[in-house]
């Protein structure tokens, strides 16, 4: 018997994912792993909330696995599948669909913000109630625990409270889940005190981000050396010329984070590292110290076969099938449907 608690979280396959994914997101899921019953999933029924182009889709889906399983998620501890493969998600949503209510999701913020920039006219009813998705996804498997980044929080709270609403009506069905966000400034399962956030490159107000649009913004995990390189030397810095990790150099500050998160060093050993130099050599080594990390990560991205990777996302969604129909079925019988 299985005594572990378990915990479920997911990825969109859009975009492209960068350190800051990594750094703040996978990094850590892979040290829960061995703590948990662990399922990790690519959401490909929320990314089509937004238009995307099939042949993409299909690509960036199993990128995604891949980037799990080369930074070191274990399909033999975790589960790892595709949402759209288990139908049970759409399924359970349908019938939470009739418990939530319309002023719930209307004040949901990422929808606020997403159809502030593609404007609400041309929104999908689908982009309105992903944070219902998202509910059945961790519903359906007694997810006691779902680490996710602080802008997920409040749709974990959505599940919540759909959970505790279904439990009244119907009686006790649901465990309520707990986001678990992870303490403020962890990196890669470091601590970097507060304001530990990635931040973008070309801007240190704000976190790097996979839909910011210039790509100076992010390193991401598949660029190649040189790009990287550029990337670093086109870095925004602070004035003066002397490495210092202080609040007052927020765009070195940022990249101290960064070189200390990859390496084996603290911000203050690094500072030491750089008395009586410059930028130019920080830069230059801090460019080294990423690309040390990324190129064993992208051997291992690239030694995986398209053909392996459907095989273990196959056997992922075999594995936690029976536990989402189990949970199904109770449902469908609680609000009277003949199973
Ligand atoms: P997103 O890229 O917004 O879909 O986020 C996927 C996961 O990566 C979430 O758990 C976020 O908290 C995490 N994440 C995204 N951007 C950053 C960042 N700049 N710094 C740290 N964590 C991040
Ligand atoms: N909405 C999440 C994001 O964009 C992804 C997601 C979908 C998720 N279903 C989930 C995360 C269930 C945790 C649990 O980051």
């Amino acid at each position: 018997m299985n005594l572990r608690k378990r915990i479920f979280s997911g990825v969109q396959p859009s975009g492209n994912l960068h350190i800051g994914n990594y750094l703040g997101a996978i990094a850590n899921w892979v040290k829960l792993q061995d703590e948990f019953e662990s399922i990790f999933c690519v959401v490909d029924m929320h990314a089509i909330t937004v238009p995307q182009d099939p042949e993409t889709l299909r690509k960036k889906t199993i990128e995604i696995a891949k980037i799990y399983l080369a930074a070191g998620i274990d399909p033999k501890k975790s589960s790892i599948f595709i949402q759209s493969q288990v139908s049970e998600h759409a399924e359970l949503m349908w019938i939470l669909n009739t418990i939530a209510k319309m002023p719930e999701l209307e004040k949901m913020t990422q929808f606020k913000d997403k159809t502030q920039k593609g404007g609400s006219e041309g929104a999908a009813v689908g982009l309105f109630d992903y944070p219902v998705l998202m509910a059945a996804d961790i519903l359906l498997y007694g997810t006691e625990v779902v680490p996710v980044g602080e802008d997920q929080k409040q749709h974990v709270e959505l599940a919540r409270d759909l959970a505790k609403r279904f439990n009244q009506k119907f009686g006790e069905t649901f465990i309520i889940p707990k986001a678990f966000i992870k303490e403020e400034g962890m990196l890669a399962g470091r601590s970097f005190g507060v304001g530990g956030r990635v931040m973008g490159l070309d801007n240190p107000e704000k976190k790097m981000s996979k839909s910011a649009e210039s790509v100076y913004n992010r390193i991401e995990l598949l660029d190649d050396e040189e790009t990287i390189r550029r990337k670093i030397k086109k870095a925004v810095t602070d004035s003066g010329s002397e490495i210092i990790y202080s609040d007052d150099k927020p765009a070195l500050k940022n990249l101290i984070n960064i070189y200390a998160a990859f390496s084996e060093k603290s911000p203050k050993e690094i500072e030491k590292l750089y008395v009586g130099r410059g930028y130019g050599d920080f830069k230059t080594e801090l460019a080294e110290v990423i690309i040390g990390f990324l190129k064993p990560f992208q051997e291992k991205f690239n030694a995986l076969s398209e053909e392996e990777v459907l095989k273990i996302l196959a056997d992922g969604a075999a594995k936690v099938r029976p536990i989402a129909k189990a949970k199904l079925d109770e449902v469908k019988g609680k609000v009277g449907f003949i199973v």
